[in-house]
């Protein structure tokens, strides 16, 4: 197994390795420090079914179950598709448009997902890469004083796109107005710390999104949205200092810590040009702060 950079800020890959075979405990524990150290490790030309997806992620820790069932594999149901193909009856064939706007996974639940693991299995000629930016490295670039005024505070995260006026809604996915509006009130509002230290590694990462950050506790809006705004701006800054964008090579499985960075599907595909990928997710073992919303 061979392991290699794939940018300066993050994101390494490896050649050499057939997950179908039965790994070796050390090259399984090169595998998670790659991951603590690179936050985006991409495995190439894996073929693994439904169930060694599984498998191979059930060693990070354990699964979430997707709540969208509609859109899981038949051989199991911890692995979602994301996928844009569309059945003859007008069905989709898994999530069309999830990711759209930067995030970090389900930073919008108490305990939000650790890791993801996307396998790449039907890659569309033109589009369809993940943009990653590294929050460690976003964390050392801000200046002192942005730093000592999230010292200690809470973001606001809220998973309803009607709650957030910085993202828009995709008119791909049908329904999804009358879906945001049911989530926006049944949905409660979580509080994560501005500043998440890592769990394994204790660096400091800026941990908010411009897709599931709506506000910061104890502000008022009109003070909030500035500081949200400017600590957006790094995150989408055009140069893409902190970032790597993922160009997809089918089979292709590519993991990432939801810890240490945010990411966005890039798009730019469409019919009848497919893009298909199987997910699995690793649940978080602890809420990253224990005070209450
Ligand atoms: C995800 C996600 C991005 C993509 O699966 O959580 O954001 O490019 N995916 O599909
Ligand atoms: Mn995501």
């Amino acid at each position: 197994m061979r392991i290699s950079p794939l940018s300066d800020v993050l994101g390494a890959e490896i050649t050499d390795l057939d997950l179908t075979r039965p790994i070796k405990k050390p090259d399984e524990n090169l595998i998670k420090q790659a991951l603590l150290d690179h936050h985006v490790i991409v495995i190439r030309d894996q073929r693994l079914t439904p169930v060694e997806q599984v498998q191979f992620s059930n060693r990070f820790g354990t699964l979430e179950v997707p709540a969208n069932i509609q859109h899981t594999t038949q051989e199991s149901e911890h692995v979602m598709i994301l996928s844009n193909e569309i059945r003859p009856d007008g069905t989709a064939v898994g999530v069309v448009d999830g990711g759209d706007f930067w995030h970090s996974d389900s930073s919008h639940i108490r305990v939000p997902s650790k890791i993801t693991i996307l396998q790449s299995v039907k890659n569309p000629v033109r589009g369809g890469d993940t943009e990653f930016c590294n929050m460690q490295a976003v964390y050392r670039a801000l200046p002192d004083e942005l730093k000592q005024q999230i010292d200690g505070k809470y973001g606001i995260h809220h998973v309803s796109k009607v709650r957030n006026k910085r993202v828009t809604i995709s008119p791909d996915r049908p329904g999804a107005k009358e879906f945001y509006q049911k989530q926006s009130n049944e949905r409660p509002e979580v509080i994560q710390p501005l500043v998440l230290k890592h769990p394994e590694t204790g660096r400091k990462a800026l941990y908010c999104s411009p897709r599931f950050t709506v506000g910061i506790v104890g502000m008022k809006d009109d003070e909030a949205d500035p500081i949200l705004d400017q600590l957006f701006s790094y995150i989408t800054d055009k140069k893409r200092p902190y970032h790597y964008r993922h160009k997809y090579k089918n089979n292709d499985l590519v993991l990432w810590d939801n810890r240490s960075l945010c990411h966005r599907a890039v798009g730019g595909y469409g019919l009848p040009d497919i893009r298909r990928m199987h997910r699995t997710v690793i649940g978080g073992d602890a809420p990253y702060s224990s005070a209450a919303a």
